[in-house]
């Protein structure tokens, strides 16, 4: 046996993958993008991207951590060497990640506080986001700390860091346990009283009525794998991590496909409420749905609020209910994410968990200070684009590529999944992940990369963006890089024998 920690109960290990699945993604963006993206037709890319490259990539994911019983690092490094430095990308993509999604659930921290008075603009919701709020610079410019976010990010990494600190089991599942069940009440209580609400059918159905025409366009497809790896937590080291800390007898198919589907139904369930409140606003102004939805951002934290303001009953208790959700789901993924880069430390360099959090988590706590500056809104959205769709997915291309065609590992780990697993897998895993996800990945991800060199992104200043965001998406291929050289002071690089052992399932 290992010393490394492991989870109490298999209902733990699920309802900490499915804490860190369901997060600021699935509320904070799927609404928003399946619009952008055609709709009802967006389901069609979604539901194929689930299929082809989410669930099959979780299982392997599952399987990797349970097989290799590391970090990310440490399990690429038990399969060769040279892939170590794949494992340390995937965890300097979390590292980045974690430093903006903290101030966001900052942000949320902040409304859920404004709900009680509804202290969020009662006249103008964007301009009090931008310019009262949040005191937005031009793009490029930091300025200076923004006291009512720095404030709530403060909160956030406390509880963050010291739900990590308690380690896997006393902290990481017991805050989970408390969270996802108070999400779940929060959350449903959102999507009942929304739907509860004049207008709310009319939303819903422009949120299902499908563009068909959309459908050929790549760039759908591009944002429906986007989303699928985002909001499933994939190729961010977490999901390896999280599998490493497993029992030996564990079922791992089936708790890939559970956590699967219950993020999918937690995104679809906010399509539908986030829907139905544009619906309600949409008829309370006399426009059409699609003239009030925007996405990201500004629907949230503006478009939201003035929902709020218009609601007859009781607005302040949907604000909390709404904003609270968003702090809840965001916080059980954070968790997650920085669990990636405190787990890989201390395997790599043999420190205990206190000082891999306190150096691994705390410099990542400081450097989001950077998005709690008057600049935080531009380089988020730009650090947020570049590191999705250059970092996550490109990730998620390398892995299944090194998995698949140069590891040569698909057959052994079927063979150790199937071994634990009630579902056995069959041969559509390894055509999902050798055949189908790299050539649609890699046909998206040549697009996308032709237009970003082309056109840069989302109108900001050419230079701001070439400089800051493919900054960012080299700058975490290189500290991988970095990484990989260090010498191994703790974990061996052998695989362990005992998860080579057969289990009953559980
Ligand atoms: N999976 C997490 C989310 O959806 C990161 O936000």
């Amino acid at each position: 046996m290992d010393n490394r920690p492991q989870w109490g109960t298999r209902a733990g290990f699920i309802l900490a993958a499915v804490g860190s699945a369901v997060g600021l993604g699935n509320i904070w963006r799927f609404p928003g993008t399946a619009f952008d993206n055609g709709g009802g037709a967006f389901f069609l890319p979604y539901l194929f991207a689930l299929l082809t490259a989410g669930i099959p990539l979780l299982i392997l994911e599952f399987t990797i951590g349970h097989k290799y019983r590391g970090s990310a690092p440490l399990s690429y490094a038990r399969t060769n060497k040279g892939a170590e430095w794949l494992g340390w990308w995937q965890v300097a993509i979390s590292f980045v990640i974690a430093t903006y999604y903290a101030v966001i659930i900052a942000w949320a921290m902040s409304y859920t506080v404004f709900s009680f008075k509804l202290s969020w603009g009662r006249e103008d919701t964007v301009n009090f986001l931008i310019a009262d709020y949040l005191k937005v610079s031009d793009a490029g410019v930091m300025g200076s700390l923004v006291p009512g976010v720095l404030i709530p990010l403060i909160i956030v990494w406390v509880v963050t860091l010291g739900v990590l600190f308690a380690g896997v089991k006393k902290g990481i599942e017991r805050a989970n346990k408390i969270m996802i069940p108070a999400l779940v009440i929060l959350f449903l209580g959102v999507v009942i009283r929304a739907l509860t609400l004049e207008g709310a059918l009319d939303g819903v159905n422009a949120f299902f009525k499908p563009d068909w025409g959309r459908i050929a366009e790549p760039q759908v497809w591009v944002a429906a794998y986007g989303q699928i790896f985002f909001s499933l937590s994939i190729a961010f080291a977490i999901m390896i991590t999280y599998s490493s800390y497993l029992p030996k007898k564990s079922d791992i198919t089936n708790n890939a496909f559970i956590t699967g589907f219950a993020n999918s139904s937690v995104e679809l369930l906010a399509g539908i409420g986030v829907f139905a409140a544009l619906g309600f606003m949409a008829q309370s102004q006399g426009v059409p749905v699609q003239d009030v939805v925007k996405s990201g951002v500004i629907l949230a934290f503006a478009v939201f609020p003035e929902i709020i303001n218009q609601m007859p009953f009781l607005p302040e208790v949907f604000g909390v209910l709404f904003f609270g959700s968003l702090v809840l789901a965001g916080l059980s993924s954070l968790i997650s994410i920085v669990e990636t880069f405190v787990a890989g430390v201390q395997d790599k360099f043999n420190v205990t968990r206190s000082k891999a959090v306190l150096f691994g988590g705390g410099l990542s706590a400081v450097i989001s200070l950077l998005f709690a500056t008057q600049g935080g809104l531009n380089f988020l959205d730009v650090t947020d684009e570049f590191i999705n769709q250059f970092g996550v997915a490109l990730a998620g291309l390398f892995e299944v590529v090194y998995f698949a065609w140069f590891a040569k590992q698909l057959n052994p780990l079927q063979q150790h999944a199937n071994a634990i697993s009630d579902v056995k897998l069959g041969v559509w895993w390894k055509i999902c992940l050798s055949v189908i996800t790299p050539v649609v990945l890699g046909y998206m991800m040549y697009g996308k990369m032709k237009e970003r060199i082309i056109n840069g992104y989302g109108g900001y200043p050419t230079d701001f963006v070439f400089n800051f965001g493919w900054t960012i998406a080299i700058g975490a291929i290189l500290l991988a890089v970095v990484f990989s050289q260090f010498k191994w002071k703790s974990a061996s690089l052998e695989v362990p024998k005992e998860s080579t052992n057969k289990g009953v399932s559980s």
